[in-house]
């Protein structure tokens, strides 16, 4: 068990989550388990299509038609009498709605996605507020003020009042925060939240994330694909590779002793901050292998440098159990 874990919020147990085309159906999601604890930030982090998306999506029960859950749990306040498998409900229920931006915040890569160009910014937090809370709308519009202050929107009594094509990127994101932060959620999904935004900015608002979550006590599930933000946020990591959870590790040991040799490999990849802009990152050979064309054995093996032949594309390593840092890799079994 990890040490000095918060309040448990969310357990993500065994999920398998399938998309079905003409080509017959695709498993995206293969057994992911994950844990989300108030007050902490856990990194998800992997190459492009490896399923930290998919896993935002199910959880939150937005995922596109084609796509299904198959197996597995996602329990929301694990262990208490309250407890509840989003899983086992309808996704445009009542009950879902009332979890999706009332318990649950979602933050996107892209902050237009949450928001709409006709209205203003204002009038989209008014309306997200009293969604899932009973307030006037002076009310609500006094706290949409009082959120975009808290999100370092400066002069928020005015800027209450524009359209969001009026804010440079970097404020539409902070937006995008208040957002998702209108009904005070316990828990926040944040998918990539800065991947489009200039290197300056994006360590501004990764800041701003870093101190409301702390601040509220907030649990954050952070997905990224960049080890430096990892580095910089995350308190507990899952990397994910093909589906799967790879590795599970504090943040430390994550870096001081990766496990994996995914996580190796993710990690010689990260740019030095004194090389060269234009040195060549060292990246991980080969690319990561469809879900349709999963390889047997462990998905990795192909392209690990620590393959052991006749084992690694015999048969699967073991899931890391929940809760338990540790690798999905021959190479830790046995090892405590
Ligand atoms: N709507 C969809 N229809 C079919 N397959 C999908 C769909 N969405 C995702 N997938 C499949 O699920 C897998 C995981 O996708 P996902 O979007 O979760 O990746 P990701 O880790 O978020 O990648 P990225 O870093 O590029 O955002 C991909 O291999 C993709 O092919
Ligand atoms: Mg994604």
């Amino acid at each position: 068990m990890v040490e000095s874990m918060g309040r448990h919020v969310l357990s993500v147990r065994d999920l398998a989550v399938e998309f079905g085309g003409d080509r017959g159906t695709l498993r995206a999601l293969d057994g992911v388990s994950l844990d989300l604890h108030a007050g902490r930030v856990l990194g998800v982090v992997g190459e492009s299509g490896c399923g930290k998306s998919v896993t935002a999506r199910a959880i939150l029960g937005i995922l596109d038609r084609a796509g299904k859950v198959t197996g597995g749990q996602v329990l929301l306040d694990p262990g208490t009498s309250s407890q509840q498998d989003l899983v086992a409900l309808d996704p445009n229920s009542q009950t879902m709605r009332g979890v999706r931006g009332g318990r649950i915040g979602l933050i996107f890569q892209e902050p237009m996605t949450a928001l709409s160009v006709h209205y203003t910014v204002g009038n989209q937090i008014v309306e997200a507020i009293r969604a899932h809370r009973e307030l006037s709308k002076a009310d609500a519009r006094n706290r949409a003020i009082e959120l975009l202050g808290e999100v370092g929107i400066p002069r928020p009594e005015s800027r209450v009042d524009a359209y969001p094509f009026q804010l440079s990127g970097g404020l539409r994101q902070r937006v995008g925060i208040a957002m998702a932060l209108a009904a005070d959620p316990q828990i926040l999904i944040a998918d990539e939240p800065t991947t489009a935004l200039d290197v300056t900015t994006q360590a501004q608002v990764l800041a701003l994330l870093r101190r409301l979550q702390r601040d509220k006590g907030i649990a954050l599930m952070l997905i990224t694909h960049d080890m430096g933000v990892i580095a910089q946020m995350a308190d507990d990591v899952a990397v994910m590779y093909l589906g799967r959870i790879a590795e599970f590790s504090p943040v430390r040991d994550l870096f001081a002793r990766p496990r994996h040799p995914y996580t190796r490999a993710l990690l010689r990849s990260v740019p030095s901050i004194r090389a060269e802009p234009r040195d060549r990152l060292a990246t991980i050979g080969g690319t990561v292998p469809h879900p349709g064309a999963r390889p047997s054995g462990c998905a990795f093996h192909p392209r690990c440098p620590e393959v052991i032949a006749g084992r690694c594309d015999q048969s699967a390593p073991r899931p890391v159990p929940p809760l338990e840092a540790g690798a999905a890799c021959f190479l830790n079994e046995g090892a405590a």
